[in-house]
């Protein structure tokens, strides 16, 4: 795996934005650099979930998520919805990798269809023509027909379908871990180097979890 990777990181409208600021978090410890665009619904649930006020306009939003991050100078970069000279617009320079965390399910239906509507969708499209590796964290509960034939759409397509379920085999205490564990896995298909959490094997567990004495 190699660090300094260039990765494109979307924040969609559905709840879980503490999994997407943690990835980012993560993308910036790695050293990777992290091209950032959200929606306006994703303003809304980082606001209603993590108490974050995403700002609207890119440059500030640039300055704050530097900050709040402690990301190097020019680390970390903030598009507009619709900056379509934003280098991740186009094929010709697409970024190594591209996460949508957390995904709705309106934007896996607009990728799903190819609209390509705005630079988070444009960006999801130019990595799946450019067979560059694409993870979605899709969240809805329960799931409709409409859901999971648009998953399976893209999962054809060759992007990675990575829904938020933390396994609970390595004994959770915090809801950090929970988050860490689904953030793992994202950062393992974007090949970017962790070291969150035990991985399978390593760490033998120390008896049954309760409740499974008899199994
Ligand atoms: C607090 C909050 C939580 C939401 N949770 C979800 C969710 O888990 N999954 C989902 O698909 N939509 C969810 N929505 C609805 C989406 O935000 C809405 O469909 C929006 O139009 C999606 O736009 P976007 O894909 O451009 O972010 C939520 C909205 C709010 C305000």
């Amino acid at each position: 795996m190699s660090a300094s990777r260039t990765i494109t990181l979307a924040f969609t409208g559905a709840s879980g934005m503490p999994y997407g600021l943690r990835l980012l978090e993560s993308l910036l410890s790695a050293d990777c650099r992290v091209f950032v665009v959200y929606s306006s619904a994703a303003q809304i649930v980082a606001k209603q979930e993590c108490d974050l006020a995403l700002p609207t306009q890119p440059r500030e939003a640039t300055r704050q998520l530097t900050e709040r991050c402690g990301a190097r100078d020019g680390q970390l970069t903030v598009f507009g919805r619709d900056d379509w000279l934003a280098p991740i617009a186009s094929g010709s320079n697409p970024a190594d990798a591209m996460a949508i965390c957390p995904c709705t399910m309106g934007a896996i239906g607009a990728i799903a269809a190819g609209l390509a509507d705005n630079l988070i969708e444009r960006a999801a499209d130019v990595m799946l023509k450019e067979r560059r590796r694409l993870v979605l964290v899709p969240r809805e509960t329960p799931l409709s027909a409409i859901h999971l034939e648009n998953m399976l759409k893209l999962a054809h397509a060759g992007a990675v379908v990575l829904p938020p379920s933390p396994g609970f085999y390595d004994r959770p205490d915090t809801i950090a871990d929970l988050v860490d564990f689904v953030v793992a896995r994202v950062l393992d298909q974007l090949a970017v180097p962790h070291t969150l959490g035990p991985r399978w094997g390593e760490n033998r567990v120390r008896g049954p979890l309760p409740g499974t004495q008899s199994i």
